[in-house]
């Protein structure tokens, strides 16, 4: 096999290339580690205009991996990051086209951006690299590539939903979006719902190619090791002793109205009420680090919650005891492993979500004598795989309420039997595998 060629909006920030932090450079650790690999992306960094016109990718390399980045000029950060991929493309495939905030302008400026990452690409290729698309950010990138002169097999895969085409094509321009899509070798979803979403829109377009489902994982064996080592950290620690023997409830989610944050608030409210003997007696702790916070939405997003925690620990909070400990700051991972094994139960609640990789997480982290209890929701991509978490609609209050006095009161014996039975698909999709399965599938295009 040639040289992967990982291209992304976001590549590990220096800081992270030795030791990855989460996200999909945990997922593509094991891909990039057999191999010489380059990795293609934006710096993170905003350049005025003037800078750009003799802009070139820096390079660094670490290990066996080159990490080429290029800056945007703060007209293509807003309109290419902020506008057309957080503010139209991202509501509209999780399903919100209420908040989608279209402008033709900020289209343009998608195109122009993913021409741009194209044209900075091609010099760093070589004949027998092949050249693997992440995300919504880059859904035309294949066809700009080609419109280079690029020939290698070029895969995509989309990590969040991808939406029913009668609500796809509220997106101006959406059948040329398909019809791009057809300059990809492989097209990779998470889910059996997303795949079929796409192709019903590839078919009503008349674009001949087609999806097919790579379900995302984690690495369960080094998260369970870790979530096991970090049992005697002092953080860890730290929060048991803050517990006093309480059971502790624990949410962890980018601050996405995709998340059902809110939502999850007003369960743990109706839980409170309705179940009133729990109060005083449990821990919910939600981090939430805030994300994309120069985006409209998302500021409103956490004006909402900093009110609604606000309000219910007004409101049901005591002299010793705060119903939820709300925060917005990011914890580093290893803490969370650890967080996670010592939680009684998980939160997540996800009004839609591509996959949901806390979740996975959460089973792997569990102690195997006393696990702790997920609660799911419906629409997370997860869902199909784990059908003994406790599954809700994350849109009933009352049945997050119900969901969290089941999970708190269960057996030990119903805790195990449930934890044994989510194991399996834990440990059997992993993040080793979906990048193994996608590339041999790239491969088999470059020999065909
Ligand atoms: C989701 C997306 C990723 C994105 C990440 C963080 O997981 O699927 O593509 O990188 O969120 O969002 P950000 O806007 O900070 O890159």
């Amino acid at each position: 096999m040639g040289r992967l060629v990982v291209v992304s909006n976001r590549v590990p920030s220096s800081s992270d290339r030795q030791q990855p932090a989460g996200g999909l450079a945990v997922a593509l650790q094991d891909a990039l580690s057999h191999g010489e690999a380059l990795w293609f992306g934006w710096s993170g960094q905003q350049i005025a205009e003037a800078e750009a016109s003799n802009r070139k990718p820096s390079e660094e390399t670490v290990d066996n991996v080159t990490y080429a980045t290029i800056d945007l000029t703060h007209a293509e950060f807003d309109g290419f990051y902020q506008k057309y991929s957080n503010g139209i493309l991202w509501p509209l495939c999780h399903y919100r086209a209420g908040l989608m905030d279209y402008s033709r302008k900020d289209r343009e400026v998608y195109l122009t951006v993913n021409h741009l990452f194209a044209q900075q690409l091609r010099p760093l290729l070589r004949p027998d690299d092949i050249i693997w698309v992440h995300d919504y950010h880059l859904f035309p990138l294949g066809q700009a590539l080609r419109d280079v002169g690029i020939t290698n097999p070029i895969g995509f895969f989309l990590h969040i939903p991808f939406p029913p085409w009668s609500l796809m094509k509220a997106l101006p321009g959406a059948e040329r979006l398909m019809h791009s899509l057809e300059s990809y070798d492989v097209i990779g979803l998470q889910t059996e719902d997303d795949a079929r979403n796409m192709n019903d829109g590839l078919e009503q377009c008349g674009v001949q190619t087609r999806g097919q489902v790579f379900p995302i994982g984690i690495d369960p064996a080094s998260f369970a090791a870790q979530a096991k080592a970090c049992e005697d950290d002092f953080d860890v620690q730290r929060l048991q002793q803050s517990l006093r023997g309480r059971p502790l409830v624990i949410g962890v989610d980018r601050l996405d109205y995709s998340k059902g944050i809110p939502e999850r608030f007003h369960g743990y409210e109706a839980f409170l009420k309705r179940f009133p003997e729990h109060k005083g007696k449990v821990m919910y702790l939600q981090i939430a680090p805030v994300s994309r916070g120069t985006v409209e939405e998302y500021r409103r997003l956490k004006q909402d919650l900093d009110e609604t925690a606000g309000r219910i620990n007004g409101m049901y909070g005591d002299f010793d005891w705060t119903p939820i400990r709300y925060i917005t700051h990011p914890v580093p991972r290893h803490l969370l492993a650890g967080f996670y094994r010592l939680a009684d139960v998980a939160l997540v609640t996800p009004l839609r979500d591509g996959m949901n990789l806390v979740a996975k997480e959460y089973v792997a982290a569990q102690d195997e004598e006393d696990p702790g209890v997920l609660i799911l929701s419906h629409f997370a991509g997860a869902a199909p795989e784990m059908e003994d978490a406790l599954l809700v609609n994350p849109h009933d209050a009352d049945e997050i309420a119900d969901a969290l006095h089941k999970a708190l009161t269960m057996t030990q014996s119903e805790r195990q039997e449930r934890w044994e039975r989510l194991k399996p698909d834990v440990w059997r999709v992993t993040a080793g595998s979906w990048a193994r399965d996608f590339i041999e599938q790239l491969v088999r295009v470059e020999r065909g």
